[in-house]
């Protein structure tokens, strides 16, 4: 990763590139931008978002208003599912992220995207990493299956393997989908978190909702500047669990071999 082209401060980042959260340091402005952030989502999840994620939301305080406080939120994580954040200055290296998440920690960015970046933006920010990814953390399952992930990542690295695990952390942890008794809904935080893709991923009839595939996904290209043509759809995070759970030293050594699938081939 070349810190160098990010935007956030990475100067004063530790070892595990931790930084304070100067939430003191907020303004105004960013606090309302994050609030309009907040407002746009609000209205779509009830229709979009997955059952877990709704419920942990509903038991946050406060965190409609304001930019949330993390040490604030981590203690109610701790004693949810053991989990706490860690505000880093963006996106990290490889070895330090699964360090974290082996630890039952996730990092969170610090900063908030800029007023004309409401619709897209290239890099995760605070609104993204919050509204995406922490909800879901309060889930039991979910979060056990993110702990697994961040170990499956180090033995990865071990292996060679990081693109095939990054291209299942695509598409289920940022890109994924879930089925309901209500129809399917986004888990993804790449999906709560956007303003457009959100309802796409779930009523537009023309990208492919496939069922979850661990090896087609780990086989599957992926595209970062654009809504995603091809969406693999979980039973729930236990079947999520489940088709995890497996070695993949075998796996990553069979597919290594064979070639990757466009983003959206049939
Ligand atoms: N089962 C995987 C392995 O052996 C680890 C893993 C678990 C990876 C859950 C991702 C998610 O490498
Ligand atoms: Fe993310």
């Amino acid at each position: 990763m070349a810190e160098a082209a990010l935007r956030g401060d990475y100067t004063r980042a530790g070892a595990d590139y931790a930084v304070e959260q100067d939430w003191a340091a907020y303004t105004d402005a960013e606090h309302a931008l994050y609030r309009r952030l907040f407002e746009r989502q609000a209205k779509l999840v009830p229709h979009y978002a997955c059952p877990e994620w709704q419920a942990a939301i509903a038991g946050l305080e406060g965190v409609s208003e304001k930019i949330p406080h993390f040490g604030r939120l981590s203690e109610k994580l701790r004693r949810a599912t053991g989990w706490e954040i860690v505000p880093v200055p963006g996106l990290i290296p490889d070895e330090a992220f699964f360090t974290h998440l082996a630890n039952r920690r996730f990092p969170v960015t610090v900063w908030l995207r800029k007023p004309e970046e409401f619709d897209y933006i290239v890099e995760p920010d605070v609104f993204h990493d919050f509204f995406g990814h922490v909800p879901l953390l309060f889930d039991r399952t979910y979060a056990d299956h993110l702990y697994e992930y961040g170990k499956g990542g180090l033995k990865a690295m071990r292996l060679d393997a990081v693109k095939m695990l990054a291209r299942l952390y695509w598409y289920t942890i940022e890109f994924g989908l879930t089925r309901t008794k209500a129809g399917i809904r986004a888990y993804g935080a790449g999906l709560l978190s956007s303003g457009g893709e959100l309802a796409y991923c779930v009523d537009d009839p023309r990208p492919q909702r496939r069922p979850f595939d661990l090896e087609r996904i780990m086989r599957t290209e992926y595209r970062i500047d654009r809504y995603q043509d091809t969406y693999f759809v979980i039973d729930s995070f236990e079947h999520l669990m489940r088709e995890t759970a497996p070695d993949f030293t075998p796996i990553y050594a069979r597919l290594k071999s064979l070639p990757s699938f466009r983003p959206d081939e049939k």
